[in-house]
């Protein structure tokens, strides 16, 4: 059998994976640990997939981890989901460096407590001259948090005679989304067997394949990645044609 990442199409890449790193709770749980514990060894499949995406030449990578919602959790765990954060952004920033990677950030960053934000903002300039993959780090993010924002700056831009309502369309609403210097994504994986898209990207993954897998966060590795790049390699995306047309266009390709 042919290792897993031969068997992937170099020449049809998705240009972009986003990921919801779902099930560091439960991986720990299961292992009669605290939660906490789940989280620290989801930083090891952070590392592994960050660079299994640079390997193959992924060139924007967006990790969900930390939700709008997730600051409804316990005190405690939130407080150390922060300082894990602030720990590895200072601890990644020489690898990163290393392997030619920028680090990017969506959502209401100004949430995130002081040190975190000084952390990030710190690692995003010192990768920012980096040319290879894109990490983008959503943090305290969520899509309608990103929407209502994106609809009060449109508002406000209209106040102050910027544009005119007449001539908004998809392109303008895609200017003021926290991701608009990125590609959509047109792969989404979700780890742990949950089937729900959980207010990440909803505008942006409009036509993502989505790929949903049983295996918890802290256990996904670079194979299970590539095994998820190969089973979108197969899927025959249509963007509302038929199959006929999408064939045909392939063919004239
Ligand atoms: C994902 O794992 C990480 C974050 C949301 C921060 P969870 O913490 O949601 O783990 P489960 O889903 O409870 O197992
Ligand atoms: C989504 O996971 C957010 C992140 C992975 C950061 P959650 O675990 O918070 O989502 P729900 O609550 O199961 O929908
Ligand atoms: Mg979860």
């Amino acid at each position: 059998m042919q290792p897993l990442i031969e068997q992937i199409d170099k020449q049809k890449l998705p240009k972009h994976i986003a990921i919801i790193m779902d099930g560091n709770g439960r991986w720990a749980e299961e292992k009669g640990q605290e939660r906490l514990y789940g989280h620290y060894h989801g930083v090891e499949s952070v590392r592994n997939i960050v660079e299994g995406c640079a390997e193959i030449g992924i060139e924007y990578l967006t990790l969900y981890a930390f939700s709008t919602e997730n600051w409804d959790r316990p005190q405690s765990e939130v407080d150390g989901l922060m300082s894990l954060l602030v720990d590895t952004i200072r601890k990644e920033v020489p690898i990163l460096n290393k392997n030619n990677i920028s680090m990017h950030a969506i959502g209401n960053i100004e949430m995130l407590p002081k040190d975190a934000q000084k952390a990030l903002a710190e690692a995003i300039e010192l990768t920012s001259k980096n040319t290879g993959l894109h990490l983008i780090m959503a943090l305290s993010y969520s899509s309608r948090w990103e929407l209502v924002n994106a609809v009060k700056n449109i508002g406000l831009d209209v106040k102050a005679g910027k544009i005119n309502p007449a001539e908004i369309n998809q392109n303008t609403l895609q200017q003021y989304l926290s991701t608009s210097n990125y590609p959509d994504p047109e792969l989404m994986i979700r780890t742990s067997g949950e089937f729900r898209i959980s207010n990440f990207l909803l505008y942006q993954l409009a036509y993502a394949e989505l790929y949903f897998t049983n295996t918890r966060w802290p256990d996904f590795r670079k194979e299970n990645l590539f095994e998820a790049i190969i089973d979108f390699q197969f899927r025959e995306r249509r963007f509302g044609k038929t199959g006929k047309q999408i064939q045909n266009e392939a063919y004239l390709a």
